[in-house]
Formats: C-alpha cells, sequence, structure tokens
C-alpha cells in the first residue's frame, strides 16, 4: 500500500530529491512552495509532479496564509505532510491541523542547536559530534518526537560551508529512511518518543553516518 505524500519546501529541494530517487512506497501527490521560484519546484515539474506555488509575500498576515496552505494540503488528503527545507515558521493552527503526520528536517543534533544557523554554532561551540535529526513536528520550533537521527565528526579544518555538506549527505539518507518507516507504519510515539515497531531494541532508530 502506498501513502499518499504532499511535500513543503522553499528553496533547492535537495531533500526532495533524495525522497524521490529512493523509491519509497508513496505517492508524492503536490509539492507545494511559499517560493514561487523555489528550485525545488523545477526538479518536481520535470519529474511530472503536480505543483502548487502559494507566495507568502502576497498574504501578509501569517495565520491567513497559513490558513490558506493547510487548505491547500488538505485537498491532496495527504496521509503524511513533509517539510524539506521549508524556511517559514509555521503558525500553531497550521500544525495541529496535521500534528502526527507533519515531519521535518534539521541540520543538528536536536535538541541541541534548534533554529537557524546551525553550522557556525556547532563549531563556535567546539563540538566534536554534530549531525541531524528527523522529528516529528509539534508546536514548539524545532522540537517534537526525534524519528532518527545522523552523527557527523566535527574536523578541526571544518567550516560552515565543508560541515554542512558533510551532514547534507546523512540528511539525504535519514529522511528517506524515516518516511519508509512512516509508510510501513512502524512509528509509534509513545510519551512524547518514537519508537519503532517490530525492533525491540530500538537500535535501528540510531544511526551514525561517517
Ligand atoms: C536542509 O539543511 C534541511 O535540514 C533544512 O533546510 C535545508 C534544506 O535543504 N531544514 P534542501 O532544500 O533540502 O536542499
Amino acid at each position: 500500500m502506498t501513502i499518499r505524500v504532499v511535500i513543503l519546501l522553499s528553496g533547492r529541494g535537495s531533500n526532495f530529491q533524495a525522497i524521490v530517487e529512493a523509491q519509497l512506497p508513496i505517492d508524492i501527490v503536490a509539492v507545494v512552495s511559499n517560493r514561487p521560484q523555489a528550485a525545488g519546484l523545477d526538479y518536481a515539474r520535470a519529474r511530472g509532479l503536480h505543483t502548487v506555488a502559494l507566495d507568502h509575500t502576497d498574504h501578509p498576515d501569517r495565520e491567513a496564509f497559513d490558513t490558506l496552505l493547510a487548505d491547500e494540503i488538505e485537498r491532496h488528503q495527504p496521509d503524511l505532510v513533509v517539510l524539506a527545507g521549508y524556511m517559514r515558521i509555521l503558525s500553531a493552527a497550521f500544525i495541529a491541523r496535521f500534528e502526527g503526520r507533519l515531519l521535518n528536517i534539521h541540520p543538528s543534533l536536536l535538541p541541541m542547536f534548534p533554529g537557524l544557523k546551525t553550522h557556525e554554532r556547532a563549531l563556535a561551540e567546539g563540538i566534536k559530534v554534530h549531525g541531524c535529526t528527523v522529528h516529528f513536528v509539534t508546536a514548539q520550533l524545532d522540537h517534537g518526537p526525534i524519528v532518527i537521527q545522523a552523527a557527523v565528526p566535527v574536523r578541526t579544518d571544518d567550516t560552515p560551508a565543508t560541515l554542512a555538506a558533510r551532514v547534507l549527505m546523512q540528511e539525504h539518507r535519514i529522511y528517506p529512511q524515516a518516511i519508509r518507516w512512516f509508510a510501513e507504519g512502524r512509528l509509534e510515539i509513545n510519551r512524547g518518543c518514537v519508537n519503532l515497531k517490530d525492533d525491540p531494541t530500538s537500535q535501528s532508530v540510531l544511526s551514525t553516518g561517517a
């Protein structure tokens, strides 16, 4: 059985591409962007996918825009909504409409470094292990039940750009994995934590990348 997925993005869409290329048991029923020029939309069109551009600058009121966005997404009756580099804070009302079927990827090992400029901040703190996280979205920004993480060693000669590139390679690995588990109905949320069904030791929820 395939599930219906709506992708939400704002930019280049490399995570979206990785999801497409992973050939998951999903049907991408729409790719929606708040930026009409997003490169991710071009890729979607080239693959023959249905795209929607809703320019947020035409709708200064965040609540009103998010209602429009949520209505558009719901028209496609998704089982899952995937934030793939969607660079706007979502209103609590939007999140409430999709809670439990809304995934995000964040370029840090949450709960460390929520928010922006994660690689710069990781380097400034001198931490030795950095990484990325796929999590269910809740009303608190960059929090919510963690599905999978990948760790990346920080090198002494790293710049924000080199570190970001190494983390991004892991993002492209763990996001498709998380979506596959969701599609297989294997993710259970229990008191704020995700358990992977039929994996008693939960080993596969922890993933370490080189
Ligand atoms: C990624 O680093 C992701 O973790 C963050 O935004 C970036 C999106 O990149 N949420 P892309 O558009 O998928 O290439």
